[in-house]
């Protein structure tokens, strides 16, 4: 299995082997640090969007493998304002870099930048299409909690129409084999792209209003916040910004193996009474971004087969 020079900008650009694979590297790298792998290696972050956990932790995985990083969070502050297109932009940072790790809020240019240059892109999120590192750390993190991904029960929670990580995540799952259950308001349920593709692998889904309806049946319970910025009319952001708000009091009856995700940030869709609960694991999840993307790093440069 080769992943040098290889983009990961879809989770559906992966194998099943393929993701067994990263979340084994990554394993390792977590039992034992490699600081010097990647040394001499550079990678620029290119940050179209806001972002703490992704490019951080991308930045963090690269020097803590000995490799330097170059790049920039706000493209205000790149030549994109002089009207430069990610194309140009992306080929001229190929001259500097040996990978690219980049987000942008318009879906399809993490593959456009990939089709521009020869050395490997990572996709941070593009719009709400895909997510596909994050969904990596979270199969870690579902690994690691359950001791297994395959036929879980797992439930997604919040906005499905925008939330890429959702969108990455359900697809990924279609390889384990794990029950899907799908909360969301109906201005904001999971896009029928996805949930045909579940039906022609037949995957069993359900789709459901409340949290209350699935809590005590599911393994993992993935929330997510709503996507303001990708609300076209601010007023329909407000009639759903609450709709879902997990209380320590909602969790009594949940499995004792329940697993609570969110891929962060939060805004108010997980009460901060339920972070000292055994059942949240998010922050837990966030760190586990840098095992994962040292993986990926590591991988698509070679430097680990
Ligand atoms: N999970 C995630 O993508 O977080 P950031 O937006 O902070 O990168």
């Amino acid at each position: 299995m080769d992943f040098k020079g290889k983009s990961i900008i879809s989770i559906r650009d992966l194998s099943r082997k393929q993701i067994l694979r990263i979340l084994e590297v990554a394993g390792a790298l977590e039992q034992n640090p490699k600081p010097e792998l990647l040394k001499g290696r550079v990678m620029a972050t290119l940050f179209f969007e806001p972002s703490t956990r992704t490019r951080l932790s991308f930045e963090s995985a690269m020097e803590r493998l000995g490799g330097k990083v170059i790049g920039f969070a706000d493209a205000n502050i790149s030549s994109t304002r002089k009207g430069e297109s990610l194309r140009d932009t992306v080929k001229t940072v190929e001259n500097y870099s040996d990978v690219i790790a980049m987000r942008h809020p318009l879906e399809g240019t993490a593959r456009l930048a990939s089709e521009s240059v020869s050395i490997p892109v990572l996709n941070g999120g593009d719009g709400a299409n895909q997510h596909p590192t994050q969904t990596l750390l979270d199969l870690y993190t579902i690994m690691k909690t359950q001791g297994k991904l395959d036929r879980l029960k797992v439930a997604m929670v919040g906005d499905l129409k925008y939330g890429r990580t959702v969108h990455s995540l359900a697809i990924a799952l279609t390889l384990f084999g794990c029950q899907m259950y799908f909360v969301a308001p109906d201005s904001l349920k999971m896009p029928p792209y996805i949930t045909e593709e579940l039906k022609e692998k037949g995957i069993r889904y359900s789709e459901h209003g409340e949290i209350e309806e699935v809590i005590d049946k599911v393994n993992i319970l993935y929330m997510t916040r709503i996507q303001k910025e990708r609300f076209p009319d601010p007023s329909e952001y407000e009639k759903v910004k609450n709709v879902y708000v997990l209380k320590k009091d909602m969790l009594t009856n949940a499995k004792g193996n329940l697993r609570i995700l969110h891929p962060l940030p939060r805004v108010n869709e997980i009460a901060t009474e339920v972070d000292n609960t055994p059942y949240a694991v998010y922050f837990e999840q966030a760190r586990n971004g840098i095992f994962v993307r040292q993986a990926l790093l590591a991988l698509v440069l070679g430097a680990v087969k």
